[in-house]
């Protein structure tokens, strides 16, 4: 408890052209981490972002990475994305357990009722073994279902949007799991998804210690006054 708040910047809103400034003002700011939404147009809508811009960042900062993973079948990617420099591996519940929703071919949300411990604890274990951090995520509509798996993991990465796109609306549903979830897990929790500066009060107030931020932090005219209102929420 009373863990530091954290900010993570998502690149989703950045500028693809000028990605070198757009890390360095992430830096100038004062962000903690940098988050990568990984999309593979199949366990959401839209494709973005793969292992190649993971590597072009990784010499630019010493910032911790960490990779969100959006994607079918994460176990077949996650040396990739290890290679190519990522320090924390985000993987989705919902590769993990029989879907209740998104079951079918291009339906989304995908979401879970539960999951299958031993194949997840498999990749954790792979990541782990390879020295870097494990973050579990829940979307919305995926209740809190990690079992002993929290005795596991580095932290659980709360989804307050459905994945896909920055800019949508946050949806509260994410606070009651973190506070929830916080009273039994001293870990990491990150909330993604509509951050700014009425949501990330609740957010800290529930239990988060990282702000991922994707729309609020690349559009405000004063990032580092930004950043700097996000680590001083208590
Ligand atoms: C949504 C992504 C989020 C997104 C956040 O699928 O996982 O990380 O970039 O965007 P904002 O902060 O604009 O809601
Ligand atoms: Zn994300």
């Amino acid at each position: 408890m009373g863990k530091d708040i954290q900010v993570s910047a998502s690149i989703l809103c950045a500028d693809f052209m000028r990605l070198k400034d757009e890390i360095k003002k992430c830096e100038d700011a004062g962000v903690d981490m940098i988050h990568i939404d990984v999309m593979d147009g199949h366990f959401v809508p839209v494709i973005t972002i793969g292992p190649l811009i993971v590597e072009a960042i990784r010499p630019l900062t010493k910032l911790t990475i960490d990779t969100h993973l959006m994607i079918d079948h994460p176990a077949d990617h996650i040396d990739q994305f290890i290679k190519a420099g990522s320090d924390v591996i985000s993987l989705h519940a919902e590769c993990y357990g029989k879907r209740v929703t998104g079951e079918i071919y291009g339906e989304f949300p995908k979401t879970v009722q539960s999951i299958d411990e031993k194949l997840a604890r498999q990749d954790i274990r792979r990541i782990h073994g390879k020295g870097k951090k494990v973050y579990m995520v829940l979307n919305p509509g995926t209740p809190l279902c990690l079992g002993s798996l929290v005795g596991d993991i580095d932290g659980v990465l709360m989804m307050s949007v459905n994945p896909g796109y920055s800019g949508q609306k946050f949806n509260p549903i994410a606070l009651k799991k973190i506070e929830q979830l916080r009273k039994v897990f001293d870990g990491d929790i990150s909330i993604d998804g509509g951050v700014n500066d009425e949501t990330a009060p609740l957010a800290v107030k529930a239990g988060a210690n990282i702000l991922a931020t994707a729309s609020y932090f690349f559009g405000s005219n004063d990032p580092r006054e930004t950043v700097r209102y996000l680590k001083s929420l208590k």
